[in-house]
């Protein structure tokens, strides 16, 4: 293998950067000639790319200055997009063309749920070789414990939040944080534990809009009588009912009980997917980075690099132990059963959260 291509799809994540240079880096130093398609799979199937390696006069393979530098920034150098015509077999036929016309034998592809759908979809059709590499802030996606910007985002909630408690403090009000996540409610979970939060509300635990606002209410109540002057609940923005709608429903049914009760409604949004990525996330996608390539050039095909540590069990380890590679097909299927609930980590998530509610709301 002398080319390969590597792209970042669907929503950027803190991690994607890092880990396209240190394919670029890593590739270099075996001699490849790494290149990055514009705009995720749209660029693939225009025959977008650009070279993240530089072939020098001396014929040597070095990493490209602004690659290289932007290892340490968020977002992703080479551009992400959820491209609709590569959900189609004729978009993924003109890309696999695009491909070969570049001579490029491999393709890594950097992105979420969706992402990887369209590289099993690719790999098995076109004959290419394709690893995946987990970059998603959601951490929604199976065969992995985390997956790139998941810990950036994690830090960008718990420093937003202790901003919001300090102003909550001074006026003694209620708080309810929306965080990013879409259908899968780890952030809010994690995020909650990390502040000490009175309560996450989680899709997973299949509340109606009803019950959410009398969970609210109850926590509210709860953590004034207890002389609280702070109240944090942080709502994942898989429960489909608008922040300020629940806000504004919960005043209502407690304007009986709590004279000039103020809930404030704050919805972090796309803030909790930008930033430089932390140690964590540049760390981990330079080792998936590195498992990801080393296993294009060992032959592997239409898996994902997870990052399980410390110790793996199952899949087929490499030398780096807490990469471990699975196929894409099994990957998939345990990302959808993360979703919809039926996943033994989802329901162990609903049922340390159930048990924490009780904690948190002290
Ligand atoms: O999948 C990552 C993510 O940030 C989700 O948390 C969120 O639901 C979605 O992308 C937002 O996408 P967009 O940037 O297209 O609004």
């Amino acid at each position: 293998m002398k080319r390969i291509v590597v792209l970042t799809s669907g929503g950027d994540s803190p991690g994607m950067n890092a880990a396209l240079r240190a394919i670029a880096k890593l590739g270099a130093a075996q001699g490849l000639q790494v290149f990055g398609s514009l705009e995720g799979y749209d660029g693939l199937i225009d025959g977008k790319f650009r070279e993240l390696t530089k072939v020098l006069s001396d014929g040597a393979v070095s990493v490209d200055i602004e690659v290289d530098a932007a290892g340490g920034q968020g977002g992703t150098l080479i551009g992400s997009a959820r491209s609709m015509r590569f959900r189609e077999k004729e978009g993924r036929a003109r890309a696999a063309d695009e491909v070969r016309k570049l001579g490029a034998e491999g393709l890594i592809v950097i992105g979420g749920n969706g992402s990887l759908t369209g590289a099993h979809a690719f790999a098995t059709e076109s004959g290419i070789k394709v690893m995946g590499i987990p970059g998603s802030i959601d951490n929604d996606i199976g065969c992995t414990s985390t997956s790139l910007g998941v810990d950036t985002a994690l830090n960008t909630i718990v420093e937003a939040c202790d901003r919001i408690s300090d102003t909550a403090r001074a006026h003694k009000r209620a708080f309810v944080v929306e965080v990013m996540g879409r259908d899968c409610g780890y952030l809010a979970m994690a995020s909650a534990v990390a502040m000490a939060a009175d309560a996450a509300l989680i899709r997973e635990s299949g509340k109606t809009e009803d019950q959410l606002v009398d969970d609210i209410r109850a926590v509210i109540r709860n953590g004034f009588a207890r002389g609280k002057r702070r109240i944090l609940i942080i709502k994942a923005e898989g429960i489909n009912v608008p922040c300020t709608r629940l806000v504004r429903m919960t005043e209502e049914r407690m304007k009986e009980e709590v004279a000039n009760l103020e809930i404030r409604a704050t919805v972090l949004g796309h803030v909790v997917r930008g930033g430089n990525p932390s140690y964590s996330d540049r760390a981990v996608a330079g080792r998936l980075g590195f498992g990801a390539l080393n296993s294009l050039l060992a032959g592997a095909t239409d898996e994902m690099v997870g990052w399980l540590p410390p110790l793996p069990q199952g899949g087929t380890p490499t030398s780096d132990s807490s990469v471990v590679r699975f196929p894409l097909e099994r990957v998939l299927e345990e990302t959808k059963s993360l979703i919809d609930g039926t996943s033994p980590v989802t329901k162990r998530r609903v049922a340390l959260m159930s048990a924490a509610s009780g904690v948190l709301s002290l």
